[in-house]
């Protein structure tokens, strides 16, 4: 996969400082049911490096999902901002969202979303079609995503022919095609068995050593380990972050991926 090298700023104007990857500021969401309010977001900020890899915990509905959801573009935020690699996406019309949505991000769910006609080399295909690519260099980068998850020989199979752990696969592949700034994961293992599961992160951790940006969702502690970062929601809020790269580092020298912490035995 090619490397996702950050924007050095718009206009081709390089910047001494790195912009970060994600940087939400004051993100607040309200959802409108009838009279009522559902307020799901309380004013979270969050800035997230390129080369991170962060799990989002925290209990059912504490607001995981519709921050997922904000950080991925597919939704807008009722206040608040957002610079996606440097480029502010707060208050671009749905048009505009859609196109960033293809350039910069991949987004996988629990459920697998794989159009069950097609094979997986066509579901992973998908993005490209969308994005005008021709038709020889979408079969050959849907291709390589496909080997990147280990799949290259099920290229033809179409969902049914698959387990819940290989569509799961296919369905990283499609949102890694467009080789992404940002690869989002909202509860990617919440349907499979542990050990799929830790198939599934291990695929994320390796993304995540060549240098893509990976935020997961997840409520298993085992699962979040994995991540370098791991950050709490409850009620709509941030309440805990640990394993933050300090501002200062990020400034002076920006390692792509974090080494693996030593394990002390
Ligand atoms: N489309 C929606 N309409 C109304 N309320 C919603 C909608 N989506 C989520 N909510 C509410 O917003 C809160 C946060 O939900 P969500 O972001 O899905 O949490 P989580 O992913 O952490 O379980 C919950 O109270 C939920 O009921
Ligand atoms: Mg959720």
């Amino acid at each position: 996969m090619q490397r996702n090298e950050p924007s050095n700023g718009m206009n081709g104007k390089s910047h001494p400082e790195r912009s970060p990857v994600i940087r939400v500021e004051r993100f607040s969401k309200n959802y409108y049911l009838g009279r009522t309010v559902v307020p799901a977001l309380r004013g979270v900020n969050l800035d997230v490096q390129q080369g991170e890899f962060v799990a989002l915990m925290g209990p059912s509905g504490s607001g995981k999902s519709t921050f997922m959801n904000l950080l991925g573009c597919l939704d807008r935020p009722t206040s608040g901002s957002y610079l996606l690699d440097g480029v502010p996406v707060s208050k671009m019309n749905s048009n505009q969202l859609a196109d960033i949505r293809n350039q910069k991000i991949g987004f996988v769910f629990q459920s697998f979303n794989l159009l069950s006609w097609m094979t997986a080399l066509d579901n992973v295909e998908l993005p490209l079609v969308y994005s005008g690519v021709a038709r020889a260099e979408r079969r050959r980068r849907a291709a390589h995503a496909l080997s990147m998850v280990g799949l290259k020989s099920r290229a033809s199979h179409r969902p049914v022919e698959l387990s819940g752990g290989q569509q799961q696969r296919v369905a990283i592949a499609r949102a890694l095609v467009t080789t992404p700034s940002l690869f989002l994961a909202d509860e990617p293992t919440g349907n499979l068995d542990s050990q799929t599961s830790e198939q599934i992160i291990t695929i994320l951790q390796e993304l995540n050593a060549r240098g893509l940006t990976v935020v997961l969702v997840t409520h298993e502690p085992d699962i979040a380990r994995h991540a370098h970062r791991q950050v709490r929601f409850r009620d709509g809020r941030i309440v805990e972050d640990i394993g933050a790269i300090p501002h200062e580092i990020v400034m002076t020298d920006v390692p792509r991926s974090r080494p693996a912490e030593k394990q002390v035995s």
